[in-house]
């Protein structure tokens, strides 16, 4: 039943309600004027649909499945296998995880069982598919949402033999392992498989080898576990829908793998507004850039599974979000390519930890007040723009993503051990992008490059032969690349290139790194630009120091014993171009930096008019989402005229300039005007 539309909703949780019937009939009525379509149930109902071994209860469920259908609203079914039952750990210790200190951990918390604990897999299995005989036919169930938020490791004896089990098949011997990781250091060789052990505080830290895979082997311990629950539900319903809700920069499994056992992603999405570090359009950037990654994942539209209508309860302050706030950041949320606006939650629960965290409808009931006035605003907004669904985003530059080389730069010792910043090297390629008017995909190293006219290689130390080689092969053939500081240094197992650096890219950079500078917290390096193009700014962080061999030099450092060696470069090779960025450049730096290399590669911009300060573009399918952060309004050149958008504004258009639709602002307090939604 997954026509086009867009849901809205969020996680549902009746089984705190069932002893109030009067709440459960309050919330379909509710749900109809918040135009809700769609909530998660079952997520945590473990206790309640299984209250003893084996005795099962699902006819509360089914009633309230029900109940919603009847309501218009349709449901995304849950495992509940994100938190277990208290007489299961009472009764099989093994589900519970163990730390890397080796402690078994008590009951309670989620997400936090054993992965290979083949009870806990037997348990999942027979409840998964009790859930799917009982309600896979029912025409209300749209998704299939496996367990919530994957995270953590284990540690345990199971999990030990696990990881053994699983580097045999991946080395066939312990001379191979002993190789890749490289023990002859410090006299660490294994000489036995039963002595290999997951990394410890207490015992082996330091093999960034055993570092690396023992994140690796999470990884797909992870997978193997969403895996098996999908595969539980498959076979009873073979065109069961499934996904689970991701988090954020969350980077505990290689979500590449993991994307492709999912039929939809979906993501959890909870930024600070209205932070006191940076500005509502900087909080913005941040927020599109994982929109962006997760629309990438599958190259298709996501859901966006959570997200607050005002506040968490555990950001260091959990800030309700302003008057207008909740519009402009769920139509963030759908520029950028998702396909749902759901909420965590859309009741607050009465009693436990997350009582004080937002949701629809708070204890008062009330549909009159802001939120539920302004998610009820949303929900009408989302049916008005149902011409969105499915559209797809047009193909622009794309940040090549590799969780492996974020291992390694968390696992190194040095050359900055206070941070080297992956993430922060790519949202500042990205915020610059994004400032020109461009759109921006993610793809991971090995992925097809062809279709994008500008690829960005952020601080990839770790490569393999073949990402190399990918690289290689689409700068031949014509594409635009852009390689940053500190790549092109380690191979797949985290150990050091013998030859020049960037290791296999030096002639298509036309430099090679002679050394790489490491710099304190706050400490700078002048640059100075040879180009009209550019202006003079300062590097940080790292700066690697090139020498040339053929390229051309953009920018050069100015100060340190470096001064005068390039600091950016370009260079032709093949069909197309390569740009080095030898250093971090202060954030504002990078939209300079981008129009020069967009305007080199000859990328066209899609949206030709000029972007106010604030603005945001964004491309959906043959519209464009014109997004206005600033808290006053701009004036907006469309092509067919002018367009004043009010502070924290949303215009929906077509590329021609015809205005499809355009949010309204929402007055506060209430008694000032009637808010859109009671119009
Ligand atoms: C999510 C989680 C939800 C809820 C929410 C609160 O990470 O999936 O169950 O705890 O956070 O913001």
């Amino acid at each position: 039943m997954n026509e086009p539309i867009l849901l809205h909703g969020g996680d549902y949780n009746p089984e705190q309600w069932l002893d109030h019937p009067e709440v459960l009939e309050q919330d379909v009525q509710l749900m109809q004027k918040a135009h809700v379509n769609s909530v998660s149930v079952g997520i945590f109902s473990w206790a309640k649909l299984e209250p003893e071994e084996n005795v099962y209860d699902l006819d509360w469920l089914g009633e309230i499945i029900d109940r919603l259908w009847a309501h218009g609203v349709g449901v995304i079914l849950a495992t509940p296998s994100g938190a277990r039952p208290n007489w299961m750990a009472q009764r099989y210790p093994e589900v519970l995880r163990v730390n890397a200190k080796r402690e078994r951990s008590l009951f309670g918390g989620r997400e936090n069982h054993c992965l290979t604990s083949p009870v806990y897999r037997d348990k999942v299995r027979k409840m998964d598919q009790i859930l799917a005989k009982r309600f896979g036919k029912h025409p209300a169930v749209r998704y299939w949402h496996i367990s919530n938020e994957f995270n953590g490791e284990c540690h345990c004896p199971l999990c030990q033999a696990s990881f053994r089990q699983w580097l045999q098949a991946k080395y066939g011997s312990l001379e191979a392992l002993n190789e890749a990781w490289y023990t002859t250091f410090w006299s660490h060789t294994y000489t036995d498989w039963s002595q290999v052990e997951s990394p410890s505080p207490l015992g082996e830290s330091g093999l960034q080898g055993l570092l690396l895979d023992w994140r690796r082997f999470v990884s797909w311990q992870t997978i193997d576990f969403y895996r098996f629950e999908r595969d539980a539900i498959r076979e009873i319903l073979p065109e069961a829908l499934c996904t689970t809700n991701l988090m954020d920069h969350f980077d505990g499994f290689d979500h590449w793998a993991m994307a492709k056992e999912m039929d939809i992603i979906s993501w959890d999405s909870y930024p600070e507004w209205h932070n006191p570090r940076e500005t509502e359009e900087q909080t913005a950037l941040r927020t599109a850039f994982v929109h962006d990654i997760y629309y990438s994942m599958k190259d298709k539209p996501f859901l966006l599974m959570e997200s607050t209508p005002s506040n968490t309860n555990w950001q260091a302050v959990s800030r309700p979000k302003e008057p207008g706030m909740h519009m402009l950041s769920s139509l963030l949320a759908l520029a950028e390519g998702a396909d749902s606006v759901m909420y965590f939650q859309w009741r607050r629960s009465r009693g436990a930890m997350e009582k004080i965290h937002g949701g629809v409808v708070g204890p008062d009931c009330q549909a009159d007040n802001r939120v539920f006035l302004e998610t009820a605003a949303v929900g009408k907004a989302l049916q008005d723009l149902t011409f969105i669904a499915g559209e797809k985003r047009p193909k622009q530059a794309a940040i090549i993503l590799d969780y492996n080389n974020k291992w390694v730069l968390d696992a190194s010792q040095g050359p900055r051990n206070c941070g080297l910043g992956y993430w922060e090297e790519m949202h500042r390629h990205y915020d610059g992008l994004r400032h020109n008017g461009y759109s921006v995909d993610f793809l991971p190293p090995k992925g097809d490059l062809s279709a994008y006219p500008l690829v960005i290689v952020p601080m990839l130390y770790l490569m393999d032969d073949a990402t190399i080689q990918n690289l290689r092969d689409y700068v031949q053939n014509g594409g635009h690349l852009v390689v940053s500081a500190w790549s092109g240094i380690a191979d797949e197992q985290d150990q050091l290139r013998q030859g020049d650096t960037p290791y296999g890219l030096t002639d298509l950079l036309g430099l090679r790194v002679t050394e790489t500078v490491a710099l304190w917290d706050g400490e700078q390096v002048s640059c100075t630009s040879c180009t009209e193009d550019l202006s003079d700014t300062e590097g940080a962080i790292l700066c690697d120091v090139p020498a040339l061999e053929g390229a051309e030099t953009l920018l050069q450092y100015s100060s340190a014993f470096f001064a005068g060696t390039p600091a950016i470069t370009k260079n032709r090779f093949g069909k197309g171009t390569a740009w080095f960025a030898a250093t971090r450049f202060p954030a504002p730096f990078y939209k300079t930096l981008y129009q020069t290399i967009c305007r080199d590669s000859g990328m066209a911009a899609i949206w030709q008019h000029p972007i106010p300060e604030g603005v945001l573009v964004s491309y959906r399918g043959p519209y464009v989402f014109l997004q206005n952060w600033n808290r006053t309004a701009v004036s907006l050149e469309t092509g067919k005229g002018t367009l004043e958008l009010h502070g924290w504004g949303t215009a929906v258009l077509e590329q021609d300039g015809a205005v499809r639709y355009v949010s309204e602002p929402f007055p506060f307090p209430l008694t000032a005007g009637k808010p859109a939604a009671e119009k």
